[in-house]
Order: C-alpha cells, then structure tokens, then sequence
C-alpha cells in the first residue's frame, strides 16, 4: 500500500506494461518492433507527436545550442556523481526551454560530465548525426563505429518510456502543480538517480566483478541475501516474469564484438533466479532492465558511473512527453494519507486560545 501497487494514477496514450505477460507497448508499437529499427530521435517525436524529420533536425540545432551553454553551467558538471551533475545542469536551464532543449542538453551534459571526468575538454556536438552517434562520440571523444551506435540507439529506444514508474510519476506530479517542464524533469532525475530505479546498472556490473566466475555465483549470492542485501538487476514492481527488455538487450548485445561478460550474465541471471524462486516461492524475482543495460553500456565503453545518466538521456524523452499530457488534463495531483499520529490532547486547542 506504501509502494501505491496497483493504482491506476493517469490514463496515458504513451506506453503499457503488461506485468503478467512480459509486453511492453510503446506508443502503440511493442518494444521489439521498435527498438533497433527506429532511430532515437524518430522513436521520441513519436511519444512526442512530433514529425520526426522536424524533430531530428531540432534536436541536432539543440545540441549545439546546449553545447554552446556549458561554460554558464558554473561548477554543475564538476559533480563527482554523474546524476549529482545531471541534476545540477538541468536546473540552469530556461523554464521557458522547449523539449528538444531539454532533451539534448541532457544528452550534451552527460557527454561534457564524461569527458571531464577522463580530463578531456568536451567534444563538440555535431548536429547533422543521430543523437545516439553523437552521444556516443561526446562520451567518449571520438566517433563509435556503427555497431556500435546501433546498439546505443536499440538501448535508447528500448527504455525510452515504461508507463507510471517512478521517476515518470515525480515529473507527472510536477506538472500537475502548473510548473514548468525543467522543473518536472529535474525532479524525474532525482528519481531515477536511486538504486530502486534507475541506479542498478553501476551495482550489477560491481556484482559480476565481484562474482568473477560462474562458479562463484551461488556462494556470492547466498552471501548477499545472507546480508540482506538485494541482488541487483533482479526483480520488478510490475513483471511477474523476465522483463522484455532483458531479451532486447541481451540480443542487442550478441551483435557486438562477443564479451565474455555476457556469459557470466547469463549464468549470474540463472542462478539468481533460482536461490530467489527458492526463497520466494510466491513471488517471481527474474532479470530486469538493469542487468543486461549493464553489460551492454559496458561492452559500449560507457563509463560505469554515467549508466544511470545514459538511462536518463533516453528517458527524457518520456519524461518530457508525459509532462505534455499530464499538463493538458489540467488536472493536480494530490493524493490522501491516512494519519497515524497522536491524537490532540482533549481540549489542547482551546487551552491555548
Ligand atoms: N533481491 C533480493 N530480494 C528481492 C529482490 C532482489 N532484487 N527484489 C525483491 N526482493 C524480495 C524483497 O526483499 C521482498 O522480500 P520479503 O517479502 O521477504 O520482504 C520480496 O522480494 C518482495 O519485494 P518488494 O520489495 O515488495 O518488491 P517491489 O515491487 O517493491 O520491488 C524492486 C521492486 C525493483 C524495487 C526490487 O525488485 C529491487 O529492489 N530490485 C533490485 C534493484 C533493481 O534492480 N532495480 C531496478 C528496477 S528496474
């Protein structure tokens, strides 16, 4: 009842998650139709209803744009923590900036935090390419080969959007106040940042390190529970089997250079799966999103403390196409709570009076 489970809290034309059945629908396409055909750009002005021959051309102008911006961002992105960094240059964006200035300044400032990071000046934007070679090439100073891109691209459209999640709720709630678009997103990211939600990746590629072999497996992650800690990259609010997405990435990534990563993944994820099915028998625990987003922005040379940033980059897209919606029902979000407090002492009030 804390978590809100099962309440229908917007009516949305955007995406769909079917837990039981393991599909997701993203604007009336399921997530393997899209993901590794569409570009992210076309795959954003559809959430958007945009044209998106218009909208890659804005979002390229607005690369520059953001690009152009980084010296007023003060100390933003100097952020040990990429999110920290994240958050920090939203909020000196324009409330008055429109989605494609969202978006690409998003992409633009995790490319600057990466470059900083390595002691490199941020690459230059190049507003001709798609938005996943440019990002990629931002990250890490020079251009990615296809495959490479593509792969990007295929990630990016796969969690462009995942119906009410957390982070889509704070922007929703936002936007519901009358507020304006930065305002929405900057709270989204501070809802992603946590390993709940968007923070997995980092930790699950720190386990497969940890673990090193799959024989190591079942002992590491007996230990982990043992300690009561979660295993990350398992386990969903909504799938009650394998997330969809996992299979996506997971394919997305066999058509890259072959990792040996990849196979302890997959053992890692076998295992897991069944030390939790053990422990809880009633409720299925299987690979999220997370655990093969991991290895992918691993294998793509994604630096591991910009995965969650990466996942925002992409996501900004829905954030930013939910805030629309949200905005034109006019309607505030303002939930009840049931108080549990003491009671009044009797007559207290009038005491005082
Ligand atoms: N590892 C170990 N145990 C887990 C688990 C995990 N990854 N996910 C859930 N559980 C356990 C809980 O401890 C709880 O056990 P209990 O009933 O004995 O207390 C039970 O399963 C139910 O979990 P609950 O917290 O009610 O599920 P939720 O819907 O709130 O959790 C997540 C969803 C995603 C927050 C949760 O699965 C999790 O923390 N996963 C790891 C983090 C992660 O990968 N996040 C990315 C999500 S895309």
């Amino acid at each position: 009842m804390s978590g809100l489970e099962n309440v229908i809290a917007a009516e949305t034309r955007l995406s769909d998650v079917d837990g039981e059945r393991g599909r997701l629908v993203i604007a009336g396409h399921d997530v393997e139709a899209i993901a590794g055909r569409l570009p992210f750009e076309a795959a954003a002005a559809l959430l958007l209803g945009e044209n998106p021959e218009r909208f890659a051309i804005d979002l390229g102008a607005a690369r520059r744009k953001a690009f152009e911006a980084l010296p007023a961002l003060g100390d933003a992105l100097d952020r040990a923590e990429a999110m920290d960094a994240l958050r920090a240059a939203t909020g000196h964006l324009s409330s008055h900036a429109t989605r494609a200035e969202v978006i690409a300044a998003i992409a633009v400032h995790a490319g600057a935090w990466a470059s900083l990071q390595a002691g490199r000046a941020p690459r230059p934007p190049d507003p001709e390419a798609g938005h996943a070679a440019d990002l990629l090439a931002m990250i890490r100073g020079r251009p990615a080969a296809a495959d490479e891109v593509a792969a990007l691209d295929a990630y990016l459209v796969t969690v462009i959007d995942h119906g009410m999640n957390a982070s889509t709720f704070a922007a929703r709630v936002v936007a519901s106040t009358g507020s304006d678009l930065v305002s929405a997103i900057v709270a989204a990211i501070g809802a992603l940042k946590g390993p709940l939600h968007g923070g997995a990746p980092g930790p699950v590629l720190d386990m497969l390190d940890g673990i090193g072999t799959a024989t190591n497996a079942e002992a590491w992650i007996e230990q982990a529970l043992a300690r009561k800690q979660r295993i990350m990259g398992m386990g969903h609010r909504i799938y009650r089997v394998r997330d969809p997405r996992a299979a996506v990435l997971e394919r997305t990534i066999m058509r890259l250079q072959p990792t040996p990563r990849l196979e302890l993944a997959r053992a890692v994820e076998r295992c897991a799966e069944q030390i939790l099915a053990k422990r809880h028998p009633d409720r299925p625990l299987k690979a999220n999103v997370e655990f093969y987003t991991a290895v992918l922005l691993e294998a793509l040379q994604i630096p591991r403390g910009l995965f969650t940033g990466v996942f925002g980059v992409a996501r900004s897209a829905g954030w930013c196409a939910h805030v629309a919606e949200h905005a034109a029902t006019g309607r505030l979000i303002r939930p009840a709570s049931r108080y549990i407090g003491p009671s009044p002492v009797p007559n207290e009030a009038g005491a005082r009076g």
